[in-house]
């Protein structure tokens, strides 16, 4: 059984054809209005321990232009974990959906999900990673410079589950990463241990002037993310010098784009300035998570 758990477990054949495939659903969507309804029958269960706009919506559309269906269910539903068992959940899901994507708080919950899951499993985030994210990152970073090759990111920000799959994805476009965090908020040395194994140039700074110098992207996300919200006033007093403002996009190489997963905090990690500039790719980032996701559901459940 395939599924989609994380960007580090692709070969490097899975992961050209997924970015091919997505922008190949994408012009025939711009230049047909529709898509081939390559997911006739086909039913996706979402399962949400957190909120979510763009996972949820970009899930449920891309289902229904591919032909199939998408069924929400939202937090306070089935509890999974405490109502009932991860592996009963499913169980019992597997005899109803052709697949399942969930968003959850412990990793844990996605793998015991494809443990027991005799349908594919899709991780719509969990508080270690976020792949189908990272898809739509580097799709978008594709689509702006033609090819990966002698690119360099930046993140500046919080070592979190938006920068694990960056680096994960790393390993297979070879994007040197510079990460710029406060001391104490670096990725899991693990994660950045294994892209280095796999060849990723990966440079640890706690300058963000220092990070963004040669990139070519720019990528920050929340200083404090889902789950963490006890946190917030803690995380408040150290990371403003981590802000994506704009003259910090000014030291980065001329041209460089700026992206972040969105929700964003305004005024926080990125300015109005810079998120509505022209360095700003965020709202062509947002729709791609529509075109990376169609990719992914078409590989793991089209017949
Ligand atoms: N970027 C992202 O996953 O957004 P949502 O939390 O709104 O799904
Ligand atoms: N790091 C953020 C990403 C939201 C899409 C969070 O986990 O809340």
């Amino acid at each position: 059984m395939q599924h989609f758990i994380s960007i580090a477990d692709l070969s490097a054949e899975q992961w050209d054809d997924l970015l091919t495939l997505a922008l190949d659903l994408k012009q025939e969507l711009q230049e047909n209005g529709r898509n081939a309804p390559l997911l006739e029958g086909k039913i996706l269960g979402m399962i949400f321990q957190k909120p979510s706009l763009r996972t949820r919506v970009s899930f449920e559309v891309g289902m229904l232009q591919l032909g199939g269906h998408a069924m929400y269910i939202s937090p306070n539903e089935i509890k999974m974990g405490q109502r009932e068992s991860v592996a009963d959940v499913a169980r019992v899901m597997s005899r109803y959906v052709s697949a399942l994507m969930a968003r959850v708080f412990d990793h844990a919950h996605i793998t015991g999900l494809a443990e027991y899951a005799s349908v594919p499993i899709i991780n719509g985030l969990s508080d270690y990673n976020h792949p189908c994210q990272g898809m739509a990152d580097y799709l978008t970073m594709l689509e702006n410079w033609g090819s990966f090759d002698g690119r360099t990111l930046a993140y500046i920000g919080d070592g979190n589950n938006v920068l694990t799959s960056l680096l994960n994805g790393a390993i297979h476009s070879g994007v040197a990463v510079r990460v710029a965090t406060p001391p104490g908020y670096e990725p899991e040395a693990a994660v950045i241990d294994a892209a280095r194994q796999r060849g990723v140039d990966v440079a640890l700074f706690t300058d963000p002037y220092e990070a963004v110098s040669g990139a070519d992207a720019i990528y920050t996300d929340v200083w404090t993310s889902m789950g963490q919200e006890e946190e917030t006033a803690k995380r408040l007093a150290v990371f403003p010098p981590f802000q994506v403002n704009e003259a910090l996009v000014g030291a980065a190489n001329d041209g460089a784009i700026v992206l972040h997963c969105l929700p964003a905090h305004r005024g926080e990690e990125i300015t109005d300035g810079v998120a509505d500039g022209s360095h700003s790719r965020l709202w062509d980032q947002a729709e791609n998570r529509l075109h990376a996701q169609k990719a992914i559901l078409v590989r793991l459940m089209a017949q």
